[in-house]
């Protein structure tokens, strides 16, 4: 055996070893007390890989300056991004990733494809690398609102058809450039059509399915990673790759059930029945409530569910939240944090935020396990949620959300809601919740009024 063969054997080796530790980091991830450890051995498993396709590459120098540029400003983006933007973050690091899969197929395809199944790999890889960097950069453009672009807008369908045109065009570049030698450049017009059509693939979808398609596109880049991995042989590259493909997918499966919506309807229709069927106003009488009287009741409930969302984000009132829950506790009063799977902007948004609040784990729970009981709960304060909790999903059968588990609190005995004013919520309906008997609103910014309870209970 030759010195490079030993050396590739040992690095297979090494590559088995890095799949089983990223295998074992995904699955500690699931559970929050082994969660950081996981992703430490993820991280740890990622580092050996790469360290150990560093031995024979051609020009190492290069290889590490490109590293660290790429390390510093990755570490930087993340150091300062604010914890309601970590989806654009992930939506542009999901970009790179197809982007360097677009570039390696890009450098295969210069160095010929030595059979078809080479040759099938390099424009499959092009095609899904180059789709997921561009439409990543609109998904980043939506979700931060810097893109706005109307669905009927001729721009919108002008890139829609390009999308449609580049899988034609991917078709034909697969199959009759295999069987005729085109007269012009073909690869070349498939590059800038795969990228075209990125833009047309996310551009008509609705900004707010944003983190949606962001999973897609994580999916997406999975795939052409593990694709790149079969390109280069690289055993770890195809795990690694096949690993994020599944779980992005799955991801995706799980939110659009959760918000009780097909990929399809996401992606190709968006809420938009919501604009046609939910325009109607006022449903009954609001009854607004101030800090001082909320407070006492809040003082002689003795089991209390708070049902966090999107906007105790926004107003970051996850601290505050902790507080109160530290005082209703010292009053004897029994706090538990109902946690909807959909809540916020990302999966796992409010147990992020739970978490860096300190809130334990052993007091947060879901729809299903607190809606049976809902009617012993004294006071649900809805802190910043909206669709998440409203009744239309399980009333109103042309409800847009109809059929979207919800967290029932207007079956408790009281409830709060805490919002700034009387807007509908992410999918855009009304929220009969809002005008029931027991519901009380507490008009003003989460932070605001939860600090104001919490002044009330230390005085
Ligand atoms: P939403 O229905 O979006 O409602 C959030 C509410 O927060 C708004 O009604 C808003 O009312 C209020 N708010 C905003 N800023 C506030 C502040 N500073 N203080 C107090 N209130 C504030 O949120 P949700 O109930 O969490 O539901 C999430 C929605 O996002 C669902 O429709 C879900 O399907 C969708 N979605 C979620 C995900 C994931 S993975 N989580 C992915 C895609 C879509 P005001 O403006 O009146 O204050």
């Amino acid at each position: 055996m030759s010195f490079f063969e030993n050396i590739s054997s040992i690095q297979n080796i090494i590559y088995i070893f890095s799949s089983i530790l990223f295998i074992s980091g995904i699955k500690m991830l699931g559970k929050e007390d082994t969660a950081v450890r996981g992703n430490f051995l993820s991280a740890l498993a990622m580092f050996i890989a790469v360290s150990v396709t560093f031995i024979n590459v051609i020009n190492p120098l290069l290889v590490l300056i490109g590293i660290t540029i790429g390390a510093i400003i990755g570490s930087l983006i993340a150091l300062k991004v604010k914890m309601t933007s970590i989806p654009e973050m992930v939506a542009l690091f999901n970009g790179f990733g197809g982007l360097a899969t677009f570039f390696i197929a890009w450098s295969e395809f210069n160095s010929i494809p030595s059979n078809n199944f080479q040759y099938l790999l390099v424009m499959i890889t092009t095609y899904i690398g180059g789709v997921t960097f561009s439409g990543s950069v609109i998904a980043y453009g939506k979700l931060s609102e810097t893109l706005k672009v109307e669905k009927s807008s001729i721009i919108t369908k002008l890139f829609t058809t390009l999308f449609y045109i580049s899988i034609i065009y991917l078709l034909y570049s697969i199959v009759i450039t295999k069987i005729f030698t085109p007269g012009f450049d073909f690869y070349t017009i498939l590059l800038i059509l795969t990228l075209l059509g990125g833009v047309g693939f996310v551009i008509p979808i609705g900004g707010g399915d944003m983190p949606v398609v962001i999973s897609l596109l994580n999916s997406f880049s999975g795939i052409a990673a593990a694709f790149a991995g079969l390109l280069l042989l690289n055993n770890v590259l195809i795990v690694a790759g096949s690993l994020v493909g599944a779980s992005g997918l799955i991801l995706t499966i799980i939110m659009a059930k959760a918000m009780n919506r097909s990929i399809g309807n996401i992606l190709f229709v968006g809420y938009a029945s919501s604009s046609s069927v939910s325009k109607s106003e006022e449903t009954g009488e609001v009854k607004p409530i101030n800090v001082s009287d909320a407070y006492l009741i809040l003082e002689n409930a003795s089991s209390v569910l708070v049902i966090p969302g999107y906007g105790m984000a926004v107003a970051q009132a996850q601290h505050v939240v902790r507080e109160l829950g530290e005082l209703l506790e010292a009053n004897g009063t029994e706090v538990r944090y109902g946690i909807h799977p959909v809540a916020g902007r990302m999966p796992g948004h409010m147990n992020v935020l739970l978490a860096e609040a300190n809130v334990p784990y052993d007091v947060l729970v879901e729809p299903e396990d607190v809606n049976p009981s809902m009617d012993t709960v004294d006071v649900a304060v809805v802190i910043g949620a909206n669709d998440v909790v409203n009744p239309s999903a399980t009333e109103e059968p042309g409800s847009p959300i109809y059929g979207m588990p919800i967290i029932e609190v207007h079956n408790a005995r009281t409830v709060f809601v805490l919002k700034r004013s009387m807007s509908s919520g992410f999918a855009g309906v009304q929220n009969p919740l809002f005008f029931k008997e027991n519901t009380r609103m507490l008009f003003g910014d989460a932070k605001e009024s939860i600090g104001g309870l919490v002044t009330e209970f230390k005085e």
